[in-house]
């Protein structure tokens, strides 16, 4: 089984909707992954998400009401076989944090970013859904091309 880590800065926004998201697709899919996420960031330790991603979340049919935030620890490192950052900021936090063995970061888009919804607008956390939503189908092809 594969282990995945999504991290973005708070826990509460991003990384909660790639989860959320991940845990749905994956299932879909028939892959099974195990799914966590966590910010690098320890402001909103113990909170809900966002309850804006929550409500852009349900409307699309993921629930993240029952995650929590959480900080990265090293141990993520060697726990997870992929660790995803949302953007360039937190894939450079990333890097700093991962001791030596431990699994390399990317992005999770590959060459792009999810943008930070939290200073903006429900279009924006609606963005969030829709790159989540790509970037799973991405990872899922590449998932089935590289075999089980
Ligand atoms: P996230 O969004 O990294 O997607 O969870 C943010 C959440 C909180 C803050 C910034 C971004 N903050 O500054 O508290």
């Amino acid at each position: 089984m594969s282990r995945i880590l999504f991290v973005c800065l708070g826990n509460i926004c991003r990384s909660p909707t790639l989860e959320a998201v991940a845990r749905v697709e994956f299932a879909r899919a028939g892959l099974d992954v195990e799914v966590d996420s966590a910010g690098t960031a320890d402001y909103h330790t113990g909170q809900p998400p966002d309850r804006r991603s929550i409500a852009a979340g349900a409307a699309h049919g993921y629930d993240l009401s029952v995650l929590r935030a959480r900080q990265i620890v090293s141990a993520d490192f060697t726990r997870f076989d992929r660790i995803l950052a949302a953007d360039r900021a937190n894939l450079r936090d990333l890097e700093r944090l991962r001791p030596e063995r431990g699994a390399q970061p990317a992005l999770f888009l590959g060459g792009a970013e999810v943008p930070d919804p939290y200073y903006g607008g429900a279009a924006d956390f609606e963005r969030v859904i829709a790159l989540a939503r790509q970037g799973m189908a991405a990872l899922i092809s590449q998932m089935r091309a590289a075999g089980p």
